[in-house]
């Protein structure tokens, strides 16, 4: 007969005990990541476990985003919030997801007039009807549009190159940010309106310096003064709304396209409607646009050699039938405005969406392991996480338009990076991508172009103070300064 001594039973239970103890921890922990699949990812800190992400300053949760986004490519910033960082994966996202719930960042106050604008509607269905509309205005066939060109001609030629002639030979200093502001609105406006509706800000500074307070005080003054700012604002593009109609009512007049009043009008808006979603085009123009031109002309006058080469090959080109399919011929142009658009990432707020019923699983090759975001889940990019990836953008923070070239000007160098230039694009996401991304696009490229080439075949431009510190619209930015003064003469 066998017998165990009393040593030997009790290792046995112990070993059962602690096998139990394990399997029932494994199981335990198993159900956890199961309940909470978040958990499994990098954590911008430890607070994210708890808290919503909406509420840390935007430059903080930047930085804190690139740092994290070294231990994978999704990042748990929130409860329930994560960031993606692996292009694919962000785009085919953003082609499906639908915008974020609104109890995540309600538009309410931000309306003109009550009224929802393109960039408020959370609703697909009304999204998607207000979206065909502009999508035909801003169309990649507006740049052969007569009725953009003669904005061209008579806002970018006339007002901004021509009437601030400088004599060869001399020069003055200007501070550029607030000429571009006004040259902003004043081509905004008259794309929305035609000339002859538009501002005149660029002559006008008094106009200029009021539409200027009445922003900065709708965006951070007392309440008080917000609403009254608002209502000024309101007020002055009601009026630009009214003269646009009632010309376009008279008899004589002819169906404008890529004219914003003409297409929301001829949709069947009601005026505060047409009005509510031009305020908003204008509030953000002068936001994203300017700083872009500023941003443009701040970093050409700091890499001279880079502003000699392009005006180089802007020789080619005549100022008076400048057009953007000319500028798209010349690939040394091409590489500094994507070299401009990669570097310039104003710390922006997220682009959130929102992670549909059924829930999305991850691919393991993306994360290395399969990540399950259930449904609710609020997913955002940031232009400054896609753009400063060192794989496919070796040394990141170095500007460096070569590195859009391809072929012999970029290959063996130490920046240089394994995807060629056409690949490269791909990564660019300066304008958002899908459903919700920034359906004013090819305006705004046309803008960004037509203005850096038209400023450099006139003038050569020097920064006359190199400021530190860089705040716009009392914001931190990354780029540029909020005061650049940069010194203008005439190319001769
Ligand atoms: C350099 C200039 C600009 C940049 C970098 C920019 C960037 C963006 C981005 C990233 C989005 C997507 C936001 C999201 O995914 O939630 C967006 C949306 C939008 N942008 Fe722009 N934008 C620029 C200029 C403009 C201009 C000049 C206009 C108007 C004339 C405009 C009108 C809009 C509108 C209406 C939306 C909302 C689209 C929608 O919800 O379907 N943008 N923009």
């Amino acid at each position: 007969m066998l017998v165990t001594s009393p040593n030997a039973s009790m290792e046995t239970e112990t070993f059962i005990t602690v096998g139990a103890a394990l399997l029932l921890l494994l199981s335990l922990r198993w159900i956890v990541y199961q309940r909470f699949p978040l958990l499994v990812l990098p954590r911008t800190s430890f607070s994210a476990l708890f808290k919503s992400a909406i509420d840390i300053p935007p430059e903080v949760l930047s930085r804190q985003i690139i740092d994290t986004s070294k231990k994978g490519p999704v990042v748990r910033i929130g409860t329930n919030e994560v960031v993606i960082t692996d292009n694919s994966l962000v785009r085919s996202l953003y082609a499906s997801f639908s915008k974020w719930p609104e109890w995540y960042e309600s538009p309410e106050d931000k309306l003109f007039y009550g009224q929802l604008s393109l960039f408020g509607m959370t609703h697909p269905k009304e999204h998607s009807a207000r979206r065909r509309i502009l999508s035909n205005v801003f169309s990649k066939s507006l740049r052969n549009s007569p009725h953009v060109k003669n904005v061209t001609r008579e806002i970018l030629l006339g007002r901004m190159i021509r009437e601030a002639e400088i004599p060869s030979g001399s020069s003055v200093v200007r501070n550029v940010r607030p000429v571009h502001e006004a040259f902003d609105m004043d081509f905004l406006t008259a794309f929305a309106f035609t000339p002859t509706f538009s501002t005149n800000f660029l002559n006008d500074s008094d106009e200029f310096n009021q539409f200027c307070s009445w922003v900065r005080e709708l965006r951070g003054g007392s309440p008080d003064a917000g609403k009254s700012a608002k209502c000024n604002l309101e007020n002055w593009c009601l009026e630009m709304c009214r003269a646009y109609r009632a010309a376009s009512l008279l008899p004589t007049h002819q169906t404008i396209s890529h004219c914003t009043a003409e297409a929301l009008y001829s949709a069947g808006l009601q005026e505060r409607e047409v009005a509510a979603e031009i305020l908003d085009h204008l509030i953000t123009a002068k936001k994203n646009l300017a700083v872009v031109h500023t941003y443009s002309v701040y970093m050409l006058s700091i890499y001279t050699d880079v502003q000699e080469r392009i005006r180089e090959e802007l020789r080619s080109l005549s100022l008076d039938t400048l057009s953007i399919d000319g500028l798209d011929s010349l690939p040394f142009f091409n590489a500094v405005v994507s070299e401009i658009m990669r570097t310039h990432t104003e710390v922006k707020a997220l682009t959130p969406r929102q992670v549909p019923d059924a829930g999305y699983l991850i691919p393991q090759h993306i994360t290395g392991q399969s990540t399950f975001l259930p449904a609710g889940t609020v997913v955002s990019s940031t232009r400054e996480a896609l753009h400063s990836n060192a794989d496919i953008f070796p040394q990141p923070l170095c500007f460096w338009p070569e590195r859009w070239m391809g072929s012999s000007e970029s290959v063996n160098h130490k920046l240089a990076g394994k995807i060629q230039p056409q690949e490269l694009r791909n990564h660019l996401w300066y304008f958002g991508s899908g459903t919700y991304g920034c359906v004013a696009r090819e305006y705004a490229l046309y803008e960004i172009k037509m203005l850096l080439a038209a400023t450099y075949m006139e003038f050569s431009t020097i920064v006359v103070d190199c400021p530190k510190g860089i705040v716009y619209d009392e914001r931190q930015v990354l780029f540029p300064p909020a005061e650049v003064p940069v010194r203008f003469q005439k190319v001769v």
